[in-house]
């Protein structure tokens, strides 16, 4: 079978980026592609830099050197906000989902659905997002429970069917598996893969190594801010991953 890399065409593309923090060398010269209908783990040692890739790439932090292009277009996002309206999710591992609302008010948290007269949709938004749990296959949810009551994993499941809705291309996943139940670890790399089979760039990051090469197509390897390895997943194994994330190739 051909990689799906060797298929599709890039969506994003990141070349030569860098980032420090004082003397702190967080990225030095990544440079990688993620695409639509893909799965790429990305993997490495506590402070190897996996969140800071995904904070600069999002409009988070600014990178200080690199390039990067979404959708075939130069972009160098200035704020989460720019970054989202372009269509890039970031799903981290204290989502920002408000306890207090409810599911579908989590869903359409500011940007509520308005009709013509101004007027909140509520049934509309609430019929919108009972469709969006049952298209993730989460229709066990209702979506006038209260956040702060749903598990860990549904949590997750909430946070995923909001970047759904708005039409997300890449979603960045740090770490969304941590601190969740086998059973709910289950049910998000089940996400992960209806997102991916729905044409979504997803890029996975994760400690669990089995998880990773068990969900992913690709998988890079970042050690002490540099591109150590990228790997088809079906084509390495957890020892070589462990390798490249020590530095040695
Ligand atoms: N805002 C910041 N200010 C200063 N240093 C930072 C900042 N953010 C990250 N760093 C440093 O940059 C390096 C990369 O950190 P980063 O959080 O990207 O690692 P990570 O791969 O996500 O690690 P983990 O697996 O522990 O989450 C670390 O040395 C970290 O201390
Ligand atoms: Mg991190």
């Amino acid at each position: 079978m051909t990689p799906v890399a060797e298929t599709t065409p890039a969506l994003l593309r990141v070349r030569g980026l860098s980032k420090h923090f004082d003397h702190v060398v967080a990225l030095a010269n990544v440079s990688f592609e993620a695409h639509a209908h893909e799965v790429l783990g990305l993997v490495g040692d506590n402070g190897a830099g996996k969140s800071t890739l995904i904070k600069i790439v999002s409009g988070v932090y600014r990178a200080n050197a690199g390039e990067i292009s979404f959708a075939d277009r130069r972009v160098d996002f200035q704020t989460p906000r720019e970054s989202r309206a372009a269509g890039i999710e970031v799903i981290y591992q204290d989502m920002a989902l408000v306890d207090e609302l409810e599911v579908w008010e989590n869903v359409f948290l500011g940007r509520l659905l308005r009709n013509g007269l101004g007027m909140i949709e509520r049934k509309r938004m609430i019929a919108e997002a009972a469709h969006l749990l049952e298209r993730l296959g989460l229709d066990s949810l209702s979506p006038t429970t209260q956040v702060g009551y749903l598990s860990g994993g549904q949590k997750k499941g909430v946070a995923i069917s909001r970047a759904l809705y708005w039409d997300t291309r890449l979603i960045f996943m740090d770490e969304p598996t941590a601190a969740l139940a086998v059973v709910e670890i289950q049910r998000v790399l089940d996400l992960i893969k209806t997102l991916r089979d729905r044409g979504v760039a997803v890029v996975f990051v994760s400690h669990n190594l089995k998880e990773v090469l068990a969900t992913v197509d690709r998988v890079m390897v970042l050690h002490r801010g540099q591109v150590s390895g990228i790997r088809d997943a079906r084509e390495t194994s957890e020892d070589e991953v462990i390798r490249l994330m020590m530095g040695s190739t």
